[in-house]
């Protein structure tokens, strides 16, 4: 995508940030008492009045997010953007999925397409350990440099047993029941990514870019077991 296009899409920014909470106190309720099950069964989609990982990762997220954001590694249909902040955002890739187009699919991911500061908030969503590891700072720098000053990142990531299990379990019900649930098989995991990152790894990277007062949030309906990452470009 060229810059001029992004910087177009940039300044139709000035809109609510996030939608209203998508999930009343009892659903939420409900959710925390149902993880077990919808760990091994609800990966993207909602189902049986129960929210599923994906959506309710987004949703924890989205309560974070000050202003046009930027999605990196946006994956299929560039959910987030699209559903959570209505569309007041923009979603990048390096791996053309369904649903994406031209404009999410990034080919050079060391250099994001965008000019300095067009970002309010700038997103990596179960995404970072994905990113391979001699990338992860550069990419924390680009999105340093596409925050505004005052803008904020954030980073999800899954307690590290919690992450191998739902990888595997997620593997194995694609094989078992024919779902095509599984976008990193999909695309071909790189010998430099992992199934998570430590928090250490995380703060360090982040302090290292240059963002501050990073704090931990845990996502309680998940019993803990997934977190996000703030921190600002001050
Ligand atoms: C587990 S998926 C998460 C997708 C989406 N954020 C979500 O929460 O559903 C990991 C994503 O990271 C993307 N990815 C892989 N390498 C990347 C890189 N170098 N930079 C940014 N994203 C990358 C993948 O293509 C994939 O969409």
């Amino acid at each position: 995508m060229r810059e001029a296009e992004a910087s177009a899409i940039a300044h139709r920014r000035e809109r609510r940030h996030s939608r209203a909470p998508a999930r009343t106190a009892a659903q939420r309720m409900k959710d925390c008492l149902t993880f077990p099950l919808r760990a091994l069964t609800l990966f993207h989609d909602d189902r049986w009045g129960l929210s599923s990982l994906a959506s309710e990762r987004f949703d924890y997220v989205s309560r974070e997010v000050t202003g046009y954001c930027l999605d990196v590694g946006c994956g299929r249909h560039n959910r987030f953007i699209r559903e959570y902040l209505d569309a007041n955002g923009h979603g990048i890739d390096v791996y053309a999925y369904e649903g994406l187009s031209d404009e999410n699919v990034v080919e050079d991911i060391s250099q994001f397409p965008f000019k300095d500061g067009t970002f309010r908030s700038v997103t990596f969503i179960a995404n970072l350990n994905h990113v391979p590891r001699s990338l992860r700072d550069i990419e924390l720098a680009e999105a340093w440099r596409c925050l505004t000053p005052g803008g904020n990142i954030i980073v999800t990531m899954g307690n590290p047993v919690a992450e191998i299990l739902v990888h595997k379990v997620v593997a194995l019900h694609d094989r078992l029941f024919g779902t095509e649930h599984d976008i990193d098989s999909e695309r071909g995991m790189d010998e430099e990514e992992q199934y998570y990152l430590t928090d250490s790894e995380i703060i360090e990277r982040l302090k290292r870019r240059g963002f501050a007062d990073i704090e931990k949030k845990y996502f309680w309906t998940q019993w803990g077991l997934n977190h996000l990452f703030v921190g600002w470009r001050k």
